[in-house]
């Protein structure tokens, strides 16, 4: 629930609360092992990837912590007794580092362990002030490293912080400050351990292992690799191979998380780091998608330990075959295209930002992507001209946007105190409300009331509609309310005024459409029951991922990987009917955030909530945090049918469904759409659908034999032509308008199977009022002359393009008066380069 993060990037994450006093914990003392990201934001490890043994995008984090108990004297002791008594390090090979200002961590190293005092190092803020971000809890710590080299006498203390044989285990921070925004740290309440190792790192030395990607955790997929590839693990020294296997585990558990590769936030984060890896992919000569393969070597080894993984696993792959196959068409291209750019550029150039910017707009190359590239090839490249086109696409895409309410920009008119709008429209219809502001132009207005019974749209749910009213000294005020939308906690009622002025009125009556409202509830308490219907028909992995609820229909979109079956749908619809006909009482009441999770309440990922929210409850059904208005009863709905089931995006289903009367009004529809064609066919319904596959079937025996008769007059045509047609140098030359209208690339294929050699053909033909070409040319002259050049360049003459083969080429275009010189022109071409 941290806004600062978009992935969970270090074990103290969660524990945050605990440390600022703002959360008491239930145990001061905890063991963990966290699943972590590190791609963005302070800690971003994404270019040590694969090139050395030992970072990872994503990787567990093994901690201890004391919440205002222990603190370093025990932490120091217990690390180093779990590594060298538990473990059975060997102490010749551990360092420690402590943070230069803290004497009493090398105190108690010396006190409470048996290491040797020379290999106690001191180091600056860099490397021993732990911070998780710009801003929160933060502190010294002391770091134990592990040499991995081979010669144990060779070790120097140099080396630590340096050098890739050293290898930092694990971190103990004594966290005390809290950093805040403009940078000062501020002493926390309490003082607390939190410790981090890395499960990669202590497997490969526990496993005598040099590399993490040698040990149990990466090998069965590095292996796959092997096999999908083709390409040893010493193929130019493993890079790809280890950026690979990074990335599909940073990938899977991101997905199995929720998130969806997308275009922001932190599914753009997935979205490069799998195009990142799809394009190692490509050095290692993986032509075809690969990664979702690798899915099930992830599932294979951590399946056992994260659940999410073996509940999704099909999810994932389906998602992340798709993502690639949507990249891997551009992947070629976009390299094609960056081979372009670069081919011009000598070492130590920069690739400038509008080619950078081409490349992410027109081929998707993350920044990044590019950025790795030009390293490879000791280029750097122009991020702030990337940078200003990125903006300058925004703000075009923004000046696009349909009218938008910029609030900012008025000067209101103010009549009272600034005070928060006050929401009464759970339980009332109509309020007397004060207007605290307002704006007028032309007959369009913008209100704000001190309170009000209009619901401003919000989680998806449309704002009301209604009317503001007053009559005072004469004059009668109507406004009829269109829209009203929330600037922070002030309720904007947007509006027209159809009779009276606004100026002099202090009070109004507020009073919402009863029957739009009503049907808005219907279609929002749907939607809480259909959400928990797809979850139990189609599985856990089913997600929120956008939500529209209107007065005449309800849009939900789904994570779900495939076309939701016929069946299913059906399956969906009934169980959501029978919860409607069970006619459940609807509860909404107001409760602690962290109670409602407790008790199992669907929250959105990524959706910001406070510490009170509130709760809307089908009992035994469904349980959501929601802010909408609802339905007393469940029966109040009426009924409910699917309309829609389509794809939105990869991995992204859209149901459209209706409610209440909308259900009878559709069915009315049908029934008459079923009227029309009882009429058209003259039969009773029982056999409508024999009499229409007899239509069909009938339908089908005629095109064969028109088929048929039009290809006898087709051969007719050709051999008439062929008997008729010039021959120079013994080429049979067809060059000529005709009446033929049926298939013109048909008419081609006959000449061409009727002559095999020395022949060409070119006509011309109006249809439907369109000039149409065609060029056919026997094989065994193509090396001199191909038909589909000749129409690219004569089918301008009728405003027209196409094209195709050497031997058969079809354009279609705007001119028919310009069709006989295409001819002519073609006729001269063609005789310019045979003769
Ligand atoms: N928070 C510290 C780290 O992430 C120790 O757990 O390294």
């Amino acid at each position: 629930d941290d806004p600062t993060l978009l992935f969970t990037n270090a074990g103290m994450n969660q524990f945050k609360p605990y440390f600022l006093g703002a959360q008491k914990p239930k145990d001061k003392r905890v063991v963990n092992s966290q699943k972590c990201i590190r791609v963005s934001g302070k800690h971003n490890d994404l270019e040590e990837v694969g090139v050395d043994n030992y970072h990872h995008t994503f990787f567990e984090m093994l901690g201890n912590w004391s919440f205002g108990d222990y603190y370093k004297e025990n932490a120091i002791t217990w690390a180093w007794e779990l590594l060298t008594e538990v473990w059975k390090l060997d102490k010749s090979r551990l360092w420690v580092t402590i943070f230069k200002d803290d004497d009493e961590s090398r105190h108690l190293w010396e006190k409470c362990t048996d290491i040797n005092p020379g290999r106690i190092l001191k180091f600056g803020h860099k490397d021993n002030f732990w911070e998780m971000g710009q801003t929160g809890p933060c502190g010294p710590c002391t770091e134990i490293h592990y040499y991995t080299g081979k010669d144990i006498n060779s070790q120097l203390a140099e080396g630590v912080n340096k050098l890739d044989d050293y290898r930092e285990i694990w971190n103990l921070v004594f966290i005390q400050y809290n950093r805040s925004e403009d940078g000062a740290l501020t002493d926390l309440p309490d003082k607390h351990v939190d410790t981090g190792a890395g499960l990669e790192r202590l497997v490969a030395i526990l496993n005598n292992k040099s590399s993490n990607y040698d040990t149990d955790l990466f090998s069965p997929i590095i292996n796959e690799i092997i096999n999908i590839s083709g390409k040893s693990y010493e193929f130019e020294l493993g890079v790809a191979h280890r950026v690979i296997a990074d990335h599909v585990r940073m990938i899977s558990f991101s997905i199995a998380d929720g998130t969806m590769p997308g275009n922001d936030g932190r599914g753009y984060v997935v979205r490069r780091v799998l195009r990142r890896a799809a394009r190692f992919g490509r050095k290692l000569d993986i032509k075809e998608p690969f990664l979702y393969k690798l899915v099930k070597k992830v599932r294979e080894v951590m399946g056992k330990f994260y659940p999410e993984l073996d509940e999704k696993f099909k999810h994932i792959e389906k998602i992340v075959k798709s993502e690639e196959n949507s990249f891997n068409d551009t992947l070629d291209r976009g390299i094609e295209e960056y081979k372009k750019i670069t081919k011009i550029l000598s070492r130590g150039d920069t690739i400038n930002g509008n080619d950078v910017f081409k490349l992410y707009d027109t081929f998707g190359f993350p920044l990044d992507l590019t950025k790795l590239m030009a390293k490879e090839d000791k280029l750097s490249t122009d991020d702030a001209g990337f940078k200003s086109c990125m903006d300058k696409q925004r703000e075009q895409a923004r000046s696009r946007k349909k009218f938008s309410y910029n609030v900012e920009k008025i000067s209101w008119k103010m009549l009272g105190e600034e005070v928060n709008t006050e929401f009464l429209g759970y339980k009332e219809n109509s309020t007397k409300s004060k207007v605290i502001k307002y704006f007028v132009k032309n007959k369009e207005c913008y209100i704000v009331l001190d309170r009000t019974p209009f619901y401003a749209e919000s989680g998806g749910q449309v704002s009301d509609i209604g009317s503001l009213k007053s009559n005072l000294d004469g004059n009668k005020l109507e406004v009829k309310v269109k829209d009203v939308q929330k600037n922070g906690e002030q309720y904007i009622h947007f509006g027209e005024i159809s009779s009276g002025v606004l100026s002099g009125i202090e009070y109004v009556n507020a009073e919402i459409d009863i029957n739009y409202r009503e049907s808005i509830k219907k279609n929002h308490t749907a939607t809480h029951i259909l959400h928990q219907s797809l979850k139990d028909i189609l599985g856990m992995h089913v997600q929120q991922a956008g939500s529209l609820v209107r007065n005449n229909n309800l849009r939900f979109d789904l994570t779900h990987h495939e076309k939701i079956s016929q069946e299913d749908l059906i399956k969906i619809e009934t169980l959501v009917n029978k919860i409607i006909l069970d006619n459940k009482k609807v509860n909404s009441s107001i409760t602690d955030f962290q109670l409602a999770r407790d008790e199992g309440a669907i929250s959105l990922f990524g959706e910001k909530y406070g510490d009170k929210v509130r709760v809307v409850d089908i009992p035994g059904f469904s349980k959501e945090l929601c802010g909408g208005t609802h339905v007393m009863n469940t029966g109040d709905i009426g009924s409910f049918k699917i309309i829609s089931e389509s794809s939105l995006s990869s991995g992204v289903r859209r149901i459209v469904a209706v409610t209440g009367l909308a259900v009878y009004e559709l069915i009315i529809k049908q029934q008459n759409l079923l009227n029309r064609i009882r009429n058209i066919l003259n039969c009773s319904d029982d056999i409508i659908l024999e009499k229409i596959s007899d239509l069909l079937e009938t339908n089908k025996n005629l095109k064969s034999i028109s088929k048929h008769v039009q290809g006898v007059n087709l051969k007719e045509k050709i051999s008439e032509l062929i008997s008729l047609a010039n021959k120079i140098h013994s080429i049979t030359f067809i060059i000529k308008k005709t009446d033929y209208d049926g298939d013109l690339k048909e008419m081609g294929d006959e000449f061409l199977s009727t002559i095999h050699s020395k022949g060409l053909m070119l006509v011309g033909t109006v249809k439907n009022n369109k000039p149409m070409l065609m060029c056919a040319i026997t094989s065994d002259l193509t090396s001199k002359i191909q038909a589909g050049k000749i129409l690219s360049k004569i089918s301008k003459i009728i405003e027209g393009g196409g094209g195709g083969k050497a031997h058969l080429a079809t354009a279609g275009g705007r001119k028919v008066e310009m069709l006989d010189k295409a001819l002519a022109d073609g006729e001269s071409l063609i005789k310019s380069l045979l003769i």
